[in-house]
């Protein structure tokens, strides 16, 4: 896909990954439409994106609201025609041992944010990515298709997330492509500080030190772009990820204890 002048809605923009993005997107050549809850960041990334002689525009939007959801899209179209590229990256995570939980509720904000959202954006945005022969971009995660200690809620709404952008490749087929961006960890961006913790307050700071095995954003982000070029359909961040799927059907104990080892090493 050529970037130069197609239209990408980027969910989650006001930080981390979503940030990146949009500016990555701008540089190629692409109009952005910045979407997230939090407005003056939204501002201050677009109006960077502009004054370096981008072309982008912002959106308040709570995902896990349709309205606003639709709103978005009717923006969109009102102010650059049409949508090529929806990008669903807005997300929240968590980190707590299951048993150890104390207040589940946090469950539902997960399943809201990283799965319903989505598809509150996808049912808005779907009709016209058909008439653009467009592309449904997921931020997703290798703990999405084996599953991951301290993570089971956000593990099973990316599952679920996966599920519902399988079956939408399908019944579009022709029309929308899809590519799912299947990440490892990536360093700076704010998402291990808003993440749930075992009483549902959240974690704040950075109280987990990232490994020598993490991803920066600019390169994380560079291989989405190069991804969305390719129109490939599945991309492993680092490519080693690809591992994954053969050694969770093949050798699933033999992965399951090498996590449980790396998790171990890491916790202090
Ligand atoms: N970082 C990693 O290691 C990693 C690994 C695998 C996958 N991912 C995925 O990559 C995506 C981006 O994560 P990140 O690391 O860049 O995290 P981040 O820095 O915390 O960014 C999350 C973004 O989501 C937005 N958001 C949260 N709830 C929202 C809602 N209800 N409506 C609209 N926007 C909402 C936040 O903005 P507001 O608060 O302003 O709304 C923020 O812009 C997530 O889906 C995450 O699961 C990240």
């Amino acid at each position: 896909m050529l970037l130069e002048n197609k239209v990408f809605i980027v969910t989650g923009a006001s930080s981390g990954i979503g940030e990146e993005l949009s500016k990555q997107l701008s540089k190629e050549g692409a109009k952005v439409v910045c979407a997230a809850r939090t407005e003056a960041k939204l501002k201050k990334i677009s109006e960077k994106i502009n004054s370096s002689g981008g072309h982008s525009i912002y959106i308040q939007t709570d995902i896990t609201i349709l309205e606003q959801c639709q709103n978005l899209i009717d923006r969109t179209i009102e102010d650059f025609g049409q949508i090529d590229g929806l990008i669903l990256n807005a997300g929240i995570s968590m980190w707590a041992k299951f048993d150890e939980i104390t207040d589940p509720g946090f469950f539902s904000e997960l399943m809201k944010t990283n799965y319903l959202g989505s598809v509150n954006c996808c049912f808005a945005a779907i009709p016209f990515l058909k008439k653009s022969n467009g592309k449904i971009i997921s931020c997703s995660t290798a703990q999405a298709i084996m599953g991951f200690p301290n993570h089971s809620g956000y593990v099973a709404s990316k599952h679920a997330l996966h599920g519902f952008l399988e079956t939408i490749s399908m019944e579009n087929k022709g029309e929308i492509t899809i590519l799912e961006a299947v990440l490892s960890w990536i360093r700076g961006t704010n998402l291990r500080g808003n993440s749930f913790r075992a009483d549902g307050k959240k974690h704040k700071d950075e109280y987990r030190k990232h490994t020598n095995q993490s991803v920066s954003l600019e390169s994380c982000v560079g291989s989405i772009i190069d991804g969305i070029k390719k129109e490939k359909k599945t991309i492993y961040i680092p490519k080693k990820l690809g591992l994954i799927p053969f050694l969770n059907t093949f050798f699933k104990n033999f992965l399951q204890k090498k996590v449980i080892r790396e998790i171990n090493k890491n916790k202090n």
